[in-house]
């Protein structure tokens, strides 16, 4: 008998499959229509529904579901027990911490059909978003912000900005590396200096930063 090696993509007869160079474990579903980028894993028991694009090197944890048509950008990691649905973006980088949740209707019944009423989450390029958070829709969550664990994010999130509590307030600025900045923009960690700009934080300097 052939024992097929745990990382051995599914086979499937779509035609986006035939040069497939990403990993969809056995027990998850991906619907037509779907677009996966190179290096992308998808692990247990996940469900990408129809006309979602996620891009290369995302790493997709257990019991994640996907979509309709959401975009997702490139080196994205989604833990486990998360939904990213319709009407919710992710730019390139973004982290998702277990169990965060999106919402897509902000005043949802089940008696009344509300799916026109979807209204967009933006999640910029880098930002972290802690385990358990909610991020009520309508919001745009900025470069590199840093939602802690279990936040509630009812208002946009400048670039950088470190959101705690519920309703979440800023408690100070995160560097692109994750570490706090200073009272004078400064990463603790990396050094990388930063400035005030539109509401967020802006990088004054390469100096010092490595990393990504
Ligand atoms: C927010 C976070 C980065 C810590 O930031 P920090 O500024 O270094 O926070 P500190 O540890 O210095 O704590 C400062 C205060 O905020 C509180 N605090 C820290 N994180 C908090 C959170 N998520 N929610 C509410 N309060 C929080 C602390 O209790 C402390 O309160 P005190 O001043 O009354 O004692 C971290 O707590 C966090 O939430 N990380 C996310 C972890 C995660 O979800 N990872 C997912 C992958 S496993
Ligand atoms: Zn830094």
């Amino acid at each position: 008998m052939q024992i097929k090696s745990k990382k051995q993509p599914i086979k499937s007869k779509s035609k986006k499959s035939l040069n497939k160079n990403y990993f969809v474990h056995k027990s998850s579903y991906v619907d037509e229509e779907v677009e996966i980028g190179t290096g992308t894993k998808i692990w247990h028991f996940s469900h990408i529904l129809s006309g979602s694009h996620i891009g290369k090197q995302c790493n997709i944890g257990q019991n994640v579901v996907i979509g309709p048509d959401v975009t997702i950008g490139n080196n994205c990691k989604i833990q486990n027990n998360v939904c990213v649905y319709k009407g919710v973006k992710l730019e390139d980088g973004v982290f998702c911490g277990p169990s965060m949740v999106f919402t897509n209707v902000y005043n949802p019944r089940a008696e009344i059909k509300k799916m026109d009423q979807v209204m967009p989450t933006l999640v910029r390029k880098g930002a972290s978003i802690g385990a358990n958070s909610t991020i009520i829709c309508g919001t745009i969550l900025g470069r590199y912000c840093f939602i802690g664990a279990g936040a509630v994010i009812t208002k946009h999130v400048p670039d950088h900005a470190l959101m705690i509590g519920n309703p979440a307030q800023q408690k100070g600025w995160v560097c692109e590396c994750g570490e706090k900045v200073d009272d004078h923009l400064k990463c603790t960690k990396c050094g990388m200096k930063y400035k005030k700009k539109n509401g967020g934080l802006e990088k004054r300097s390469v100096n010092g930063f490595n990393n990504l």
